[in-house]
């Protein structure tokens, strides 16, 4: 599967502003279960670094800029976020990480499944094998 996948929103502007809507199927392929948002980033402060084994993800940067690895065991990719029209779909096994936040960093995540501790792979050797059985 090619990856990351940039989800593109459409952009409604006026003259108030610009307004971008999203939901269930319409662009996020997935039921939205749970919502969560980063803000107050530190300069030289990554995060992420996991895998989830069934929940799916998108991530929008809705000010500010960040530039998120993806890996799905094989290959490392990264993409910049920095517009509020499109986010990175993370679906499938694949590694996370978030670099180069930027102070004024406000990411918005939108979820498939509820929080669930278990649902996390944190270290990235069990993440290898875990990706490559699945692919091999
Ligand atoms: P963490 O997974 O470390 O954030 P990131 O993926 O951005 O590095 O989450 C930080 C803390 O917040 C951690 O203690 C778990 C908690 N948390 C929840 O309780 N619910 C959630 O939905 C999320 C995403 C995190």
């Amino acid at each position: 599967m090619e990856f990351p996948q940039l989800i593109s929103f459409n952009r409604v502007s006026d003259e108030r502003g610009e307004l971008v809507f999203m939901e269930e199927n319409s662009p996020i392929p997935f039921r939205i279960q749970r919502v969560y948002y980063i803000f107050n980033t530190l300069e030289g402060k990554p995060r992420g670094f996991h895998c989830h084994r069934h929940s799916e993800q998108v991530v929008i940067c809705l000010r500010g800029q960040c530039r998120v690895v993806v890996d799905d065991g094989w290959q490392r990719k990264d993409v910049v976020l920095a517009s509020p029209d499109q986010g990175v779909l993370i679906q499938g096994m694949l590694w996370r990480e978030i670099h180069d936040l930027t102070a004024d960093c406000l990411l918005l995540v939108l979820a498939s499944e509820t929080y669930d501790p278990t649902d996390y792979i944190y270290d990235y050797d069990d993440f290898i094998s875990h990706a490559r059985s699945q692919q091999g």
